[in-house]
């Protein structure tokens, strides 16, 4: 590239001869004989030297100096100066001049000047631009270490969240463990004497505890699977009144033993998409909740409706004694049971963190709302689906009919539901 000199010395012999000498050595030269006609070009064209005369009618070389490079700061300068004034040569340099030529000057002695300045420029840029590269560097580095620090703080959070989950769970463990230990061991002593009513009663015993820690480890095993993304799950078009009525006649039993009354009401062909056996167990969880933190002989309202933005919502509604701000903002934590731990009701307080994970799995959202004295009520959102068509029968004609073939009835294949061929594995509710 072609090194753009800009001459500046109100000396017209001078400047031509200038022009011509360096014109010669390659540089493409532009002659001026003011400050100002100086400062006008290097407001359009750009230079990569300016050589300016000290003594300059009007604004002095010093003057132009700083005027020009506040125009381009990474223009070389260099100032001519009779013998006389170097002083204010020294003063030039003191404002961005990056050195001085004795008039009268030689070739001999300019031209090394020029290229030494050229050669500062060339390295202030480059430097320039490292300083630009390493302050971008040096904010990437910033940012990262934000990063790393966030996800250090993240994973030590989950670190945490595992130990207090795994001392919880040890607890819930050796409770029943301890009692199915203590009532077995009495049934085999041959020193304690049992009778038979208190033999079936340490039995049932062993059972309910065994329920308990065959539950838990269920509910363990989902939250696993859910947290390592290994839960699969199925999308079928469900019939959700059937759903409901499976679920109500699983839990009926336990709300007759508390006189509590499950009434539900459903549109009959009204579907969902979701895995059938995963929403059993997210109703029957909602339910056995309704009858565990209900009061005695109240009552269980299950509504279902579709939303008209293409999900359905179900709600579970009970007449309880229905949670406070604080519990709701603690619901969906493992292990809390907000309060029941010492209560008569059963339970581990994992049963809300499982179903909110599935509801959220299949696409859904959980939400609660709850009025203390009057009651709690549960809903979740899933994705609205077509209706389940049921198989039709078709009678083929019979040889009689003058037609070959069957009289067996046959499906009729472009009707049959996903979801009546599945099966459906035994949920059972809690205890
Ligand atoms: N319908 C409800 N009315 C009032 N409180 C409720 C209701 N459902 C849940 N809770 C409160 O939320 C807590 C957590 O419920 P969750 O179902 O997760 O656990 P749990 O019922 O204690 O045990 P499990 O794991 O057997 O379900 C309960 O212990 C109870 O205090
Ligand atoms: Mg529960």
């Amino acid at each position: 590239m072609t090194i753009r000199i800009l001459i500046v010395d109100d000396e017209p012999a001078q400047m031509h001869a200038l022009c011509d000498t360096l014109g010669a050595h390659g540089y493409e030269t532009t002659g001026l004989a003011s400050s100002e006609a100086a400062l006008q070009a290097l407001r359009t064209d750009s230079y990569q030297l300016l050589l300016a005369d000290l003594m300059l009618p009007g604004m002095d070389g010093i003057a132009l100096v700083q005027a020009a490079r506040a125009l381009d700061p990474d223009l070389a300068c260099v100032i001519m100066t009779g013998e006389g004034s170097i002083s204010s040569a020294v003063q030039a340099m003191q404002v961005g001049a990056l050195d001085y030529i004795l008039k009268p000057f030689r070739v001999s002695v300019i031209l090394p000047v020029l290229s030494r300045a050229l050669e500062t420029r060339r390295l202030r840029i480059q430097n320039a631009l490292l300083e630009a590269r390493l302050r971008e560097h040096a904010v990437r580095l910033v940012r990262m270490n934000d990063d790393l620090r966030l996800a250090q703080q993240q994973a030590e959070r989950a670190n945490q969240a595992k130990s207090t989950f795994l001392s919880h769970l040890s607890h819930e463990l050796r409770t029943p463990l301890n009692a199915i230990l203590g009532f077995a061991q009495i049934l085999v002593s041959e020193k304690l004497i049992t009778t038979e009513p208190q033999k079936r009663q340490f039995a049932g015993n062993i059972l309910t505890g065994a329920r308990h820690l065959l539950k838990l480890s269920n509910e363990v095993l989902d939250l696993a699977k859910i947290e390592s993304g290994r839960l699969l799950l199925e999308h079928d078009a469900v019939t959700v009144a059937d759903v409901l009525e499976e679920c109500r006649v699983l839990v009926d039993p336990q709300a007759q033993l508390r006189g509590i009354l499950l009434r539900s009401t459903c549109p009959e062909h009204l579907c969902v998409r979701a895995d059938r056996m995963r929403l059993k167990q997210v109703v029957i969880n909602l339910l056995s909740n309704a009858v565990k933190y209900n009061r005695e002989h109240g009552a269980i309202n299950v509504q279902c409706t579709p939303s008209g933005q293409g999900t359905v919502r179900i709600a579970v509604q009970d007449t309880g004694c229905g949670l406070s701000a604080e519990q709701q903002a603690a619901l969906y934590q493992p292990f809390n049971r907000l309060g029941q731990e010492g209560g008569k009701q059963d339970g581990s307080g994992l049963g809300l963190v499982v179903t909110k994970h599935l509801v959220e799995k299949m696409g859904g959202e959980l939400g609660v709302v709850s009025t203390i004295g009057l009651g709690t009520t549960f809903w979740l959102t899933l994705p609205q689906a077509a209706p389940v068509v049921v198989p039709t029968l078709a009678v083929l004609p019979t040889a009689q009919d003058g037609h070959v073939g069957t009289s067996a009835p046959v499906a009729d294949t472009s009707t049959v539901a996903s979801e009546a061929t599945r099966p459906d594995p035994a949920i059972t509710p809690n205890p």
